[in-house]
């Protein structure tokens, strides 16, 4: 038995996942059931012995610990000052549309994606422009033909989801680059939210290629958002950061801030701190149990649930699953009112006829979930 098989119990913790709807088995926001590594809680009860929460700034063992980790995982040096700090990446996300492009100009992503991409061109009046992402030989990858057609003079930025939500995909290096490419032949920035990149199963299969790592005049245009927040699941605490290498767009990128983003949480910094600096062999426990996951889900789908396809994950735990072939126009809608179970509608990332569920949970009640969604099907008529 493995530690991540007990499930704690998480109603009535305020927690967004299990509480908006307690009559319904949670398998939908991008959290998972499990504590944080152990140093990670530490540091965090140390920081809270302390007795004082005023207002923090990031102190040099958090600076020493993203760095360290820059170079470690991603191979790049990075200057201390490419990094800005944030409270999150949505807001982020945001920023880079307000920053980036002026009113009435356009930003673009591809779909299905995780449903701010979809929504943060309103924040500064944009417009969007949507390519649905294509599957070549059974991965999803980019339709160029349709990006070049639906690129125009106005289109400013371009949102990637790397590894993608929720897809599940890991894009490669020559995609990657392809991308930049594409970006720097219309003078795009390029956002890559990278926030899942630690949370890939097979590293020798499929390798991560950060934005971090594109030449020097592709990754001028870049602005690549990252946390520790979705693998060490310390995503309540709220803290991402930023990495900008061109002056110029970081300037813009800070002054964009205005008043409009809050001081960063004081305990959030030492919880960063410890799961970069110490969490490594707990991270390689958590992707061998979510692999697992993974397999059953995987397994179950293809073999047990009719007319339900699901798309090879290579990282992640979440799933997108495909439920126009058993003729299912809204599934989280189906399993909400026959099984008492919260999946993510697929319309929320743009592709109705789908849902996502999330599997950072243990196996028994994901092997719960599973069994309830085959009995419904069952009664479905196809
Ligand atoms: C691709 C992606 N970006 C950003 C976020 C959320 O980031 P934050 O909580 O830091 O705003 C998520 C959460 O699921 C995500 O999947």
């Amino acid at each position: 038995m493995s530690e991540f098989d007990v499930a704690i119990p998480r109603r009535c913790t305020g927690s967004l996942k299990w509480d908006k709807r307690p009559d319904l088995q949670p398998f939908w926001v991008a959290d998972m059931d499990f504590q944080s590594p152990p140093q990670v809680i530490e540091a965090l009860q140390r920081r809270v012995e302390h007795g004082i929460f005023g207002y923090a700034v990031p102190h040099a063992g958090l600076d020493e610990a993203v760095l360290a980790y820059l170079t470690r995982r991603h191979e790049t040096e990075v200057p201390l000052e490419h990094i800005v700090h944030l409270g999150g990446l949505v807001p982020a996300l945001s920023l880079a549309g307000r920053a980036f492009a002026e009113p009435g100009d356009t930003l673009m992503t591809c779909t299905p994606v995780y449903p701010p991409f979809l929504g943060i061109h309103r924040d500064g009046k944009l417009d969007l422009i949507k390519i649905p992402h294509v599957l070549e030989s059974g991965r999803w990858s980019f339709d160029w033909d349709a990006m070049e057609e639906a690129v125009t003079p106005k289109t400013r930025i371009f949102v990637l989801s790397n590894p993608q939500n929720p897809l599940g995909r890991v894009f490669s290096e020559n995609e990657l680059i392809q991308l930049a490419e594409f970006c720097d032949r219309h003078d795009l920035t390029l956002v890559s939210d990278e926030i899942h990149c630690d949370l890939i199963f097979d590293e020798q299969a499929t390798p991560f290629f950060s934005a971090l790592r594109l030449p020097g005049a592709l990754a001028k245009r870049t602005i690549t958002l990252l946390s520790p927040s979705k693998t060490y699941n310390i995503a309540g605490l709220g803290y991402a950061y930023a990495v900008i290498p061109d002056d110029a767009r970081r300037r813009r990128f800070n002054h964009a801030r205005g008043h409009t983003l809050t001081e960063i949480n004081c305990l959030a910094y030492y919880a960063a701190e410890a799961a970069y600096n110490h969490g490594e062999s707990w991270r390689l426990k958590l992707l061998a149990y979510l692999q697992g996951n993974r397999d059953l889900l995987t397994s179950f789908c293809r073999n047990e649930l009719r007319g339900v396809t699901v798309p090879n994950l290579e990282a992640t735990y979440l799933a997108w699953l495909d439920f126009r072939p058993a003729g299912i126009r809204e599934p989280a809608h189906l399993f909400e009112r026959n099984a008492d179970l919260f999946l993510s509608d697929g319309r929320i990332f743009g592709e109705p006829g789908h849902a996502r569920l999330n599997f950072g949970c243990a196996r028994s009640l994901l092997q719960q979930a599973l069994e309830a969604m085959r009995s419904v099907l069952s009664k479905h008529p196809a």
